[in-house]
């Protein structure tokens, strides 16, 4: 059994106003053609960061696309299978194109790792990473995020787009989940 933190890690005020910066960082330093999203986990992020994005791209805003792929490695579990499950990418057309690639949280890194060898192999021009959390005590294969919203400790996390089994995801904060007896 897992129960909630009593308070959440991250307020949705710290949330929204690192999201605004981050926001800026990219804008600032990556001229990208496509944003691609990491479906479910990154649902929450993607929609606040994309906005954000183009309030501070400005005229370019316009011609930015952005487009969803499902990642999964995770069961019913807080451990990761390690196996990645990428469905939809055959139908973007990345050939030759600027990727900023989004997902939620770098763990293991397995999965960005996976996703940004596969946007490779797919013959994106450039491709760089944003997630809004990182855990990098937990990094089993060699990737950096280029971009990070948060660094985080070791803990299972949830809410703001992040499950446990499905559940927890539509919180508006993030919240520690801590094992309960
Ligand atoms: P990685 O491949 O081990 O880096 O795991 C990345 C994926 O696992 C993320 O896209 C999440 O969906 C999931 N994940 C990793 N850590 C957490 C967590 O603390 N809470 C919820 N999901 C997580
Ligand atoms: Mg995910």
């Amino acid at each position: 059994m897992y129960r909630m933190s009593e308070k959440p890690l991250i307020t949705a005020d710290k949330i929204r106003e690192r999201v605004a910066t981050l926001a800026r960082e990219i804008v600032d330093v990556y001229d990208y053609d496509i944003l691609l999203s990491a479906l479910t986990g990154a649902y929450m992020f993607t929609a606040d960061l994309s906005r954000e994005i183009a309030n501070a791209q400005g005229a370019k805003a316009p011609h930015k696309r952005i487009a969803f792929i499902k990642a999964s490695s995770y069961g019913d579990s807080t451990e990761s299978s390690g196996k990645l499950q990428v469905q939809g990418l055959e139908r973007i057309p990345l050939q030759g194109k600027k990727v900023l690639m989004v997902d939620d949280i770098a763990d293991t890194g397995t999965t960005l790792l996976g996703l940004t060898d596969m946007l490779n192999e797919a013959g994106s021009k450039e491709v760089r990473t944003c997630v809004l959390l990182n855990k990098q005590e937990r990094r089993e294969v060699e990737i950096k995020a280029d971009f990070v919203g948060f660094e985080i400790a070791n803990e299972f996390v949830v809410g703001y787009g992040l499950d446990y089994a499905n559940e927890y995801r539509t919180l508006p904060e993030i919240w520690t989940l801590q094992e309960a007896d």
